[in-house]
């Protein structure tokens, strides 16, 4: 059986210790991946103890807390602290997921915190998504359109068209999906990945586009798409509750409908 180990350099080495205060009588204990480029050492895990009496009840508030008043050089992404701006994606507990949508209660004992797992690190908690952005702007993810807009007019759609994109319009890109799919981990260079897989089939199911046939010429392509094997890792994940493994089951069904004329 194959074995894979980390890079010396990439092993986890023991890290600092935080006690919770002394009068503290609900405490949490949280280990965190770290990791400074600058230092030239190997990531660590550091061990924070919480009073939760005195945080916020999601694990984005213990993490904004252990920077606060604790650490300040821990560093991770947030923004909207409602689930809607995808950036505080990290692996909690070994499921990627949304740091903010996420209670302290949800989780018995210590809370493990990484982040997403096989990207590059930039700093502790923070992934490189220059790949993932890029990989994103190439599906076009915009209306594209060759007939003039109707006069004095926006594009209209029917209520049904517009109900096709339920399911789709919510994906808010924070890579959960992608970063949990094997076959992500192994061929991201070249396979889009369900997150963008799931943008793609947004505009292709939106009855305003115009470059439909470009679109499908674009990902029918043995690594771009067919690198999905529907191990489903990606729909279990997803902190927002979409099925991108469907949306690619979706796709590879245009193509063939497409094929088979
Ligand atoms: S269903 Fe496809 S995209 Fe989703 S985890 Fe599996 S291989 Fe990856
Ligand atoms: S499909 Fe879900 S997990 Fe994937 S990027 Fe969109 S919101 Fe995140
Ligand atoms: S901070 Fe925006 S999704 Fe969590």
């Amino acid at each position: 059986m194959a074995e894979f180990t980390l890079p010396k350099n990439s092993v986890p080495t023991e890290g600092k210790t935080f006690q919770a205060p002394i009068h503290a009588q609900n405490i949490r204990r949280f280990e965190i991946y770290r990791w400074d480029p600058d230092t030239g050492e190997n990531p660590r895990i550091d061990v924070f103890e919480l009073d939760i009496d005195d945080c916020g009840p999601m694990i984005l508030d213990a993490i904004l807390k252990i920077k606060n008043d604790i650490d300040s050089s821990l560093t991770f992404r947030r923004s909207c602290r409602e689930g809607v701006c995808g950036s505080c994606a990290m692996n909690i507990n070994g499921k990627n997921t949304l740091a903010c949508t996420k209670a302290i209660d949800a989780y018995p004992d210590t809370i493990k915190i990484y982040p997403l797992p096989h990207m590059q690190v930039v700093k502790d908690l923070v992934p490189d998504m220059t790949h993932f952005y890029e990989q994103y702007t190439s599906i076009k993810p915009w209306l594209e359109t060759s007939t003039p807009a109707p006069a004095g007019s926006e594009r209209l759609q029917s209520k049904e068209d517009r109900a096709k994109l339920d399911g789709l319009y919510e994906c808010v890109l924070c890579a959960c999906c992608s970063t949990s799919c094997p076959s992500y981990w192994w061929n991201s260079d070249r396979y889009l990945g369900p997150a963008v897989l799931l943008q793609a089939y947004r505009w292709l199911v939106d009855s305003r586009d115009e470059n439909t046939a470009a679109r499908l010429d674009a990902l029918d392509d043995s690594f771009k798409l067919y690198r999905c094997h529907t191990i489903m890792n990606c729909t279990d994940t997803c902190p927002k509750g979409l099925n991108p493994a469907q949306a690619i089951a979706e796709t590879k069904k245009l193509l063939v409908q497409r094929k088979l004329g």
